[in-house]
């Protein structure tokens, strides 16, 4: 059985990653309208993988007997002033999301919750790919420029992105 606190920050936890897929949702409308359809599909993804998380999350707490509860969810910023302002933000956010995960786990340390620390453990290894490939791209856009051949190379290249569902246990 889940801790009433342990509950509550997993509550928080599934709440940031359906903002998350907020976001990138509304990322992926802002850079489509500037013709980037490419990067519009990696933001599209993107937010699928975040729901992902968020099911992950769903999973686990009805598993251990607990109660998952919807909460308000935040309306997302809509607009961003170029591609790299977009992936800057996208890096930063991951990295505030590694912050919240790494928050749990000192909370299941603090509770003895083994399982709860176990199953985290998944997401301190997809934060570290999270961080990596946002902060990628933002390297890559940042050396070609936002203008000319070098966007479109980029856009070409997140075209390719496909969904795949990260297992799921529980
Ligand atoms: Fe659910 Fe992008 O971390």
């Amino acid at each position: 059985m889940l801790s009433k606190k342990m509950e509550t920050a997993i509550n928080k936890q599934i709440n940031a990653e359906i903002y998350s897929a907020y976001l990138y949702l509304s990322m992926a409308s802002w850079i489509e309208s500037t013709g980037l359809d490419g990067f519009g599909n990696w933001f599209k993804i993107q937010a699928q993988e975040e729901l992902a998380h968020a099911m992950k999350f769903y999973h686990y707490v009805n598993e251990r007997g607990g109660r998952v509860k919807m909460a308000a969810i935040d309306a997302p910023p809509t607009n961003w002033k170029s591609p790299l302002a977009v992936f800057d933000e996208t890096y930063k956010h991951e990295q505030k999301v590694t912050g919240l995960i790494n928050k749990l786990v000192d909370l299941a340390r603090k509770e003895s919750d083994h399982a709860s620390d176990n199953m985290l453990q998944w997401f301190v290894a997809e934060q570290v790919e999270e961080e990596s490939t946002a902060d990628g791209i933002r390297q890559k856009v940042k050396l070609v420029g936002e203008k000319g051949h070098g966007i479109f190379m980029i856009d070409r290249e997140l075209a390719a992105r496909v969904f795949t569902p990260p297992a799921q246990e529980g």
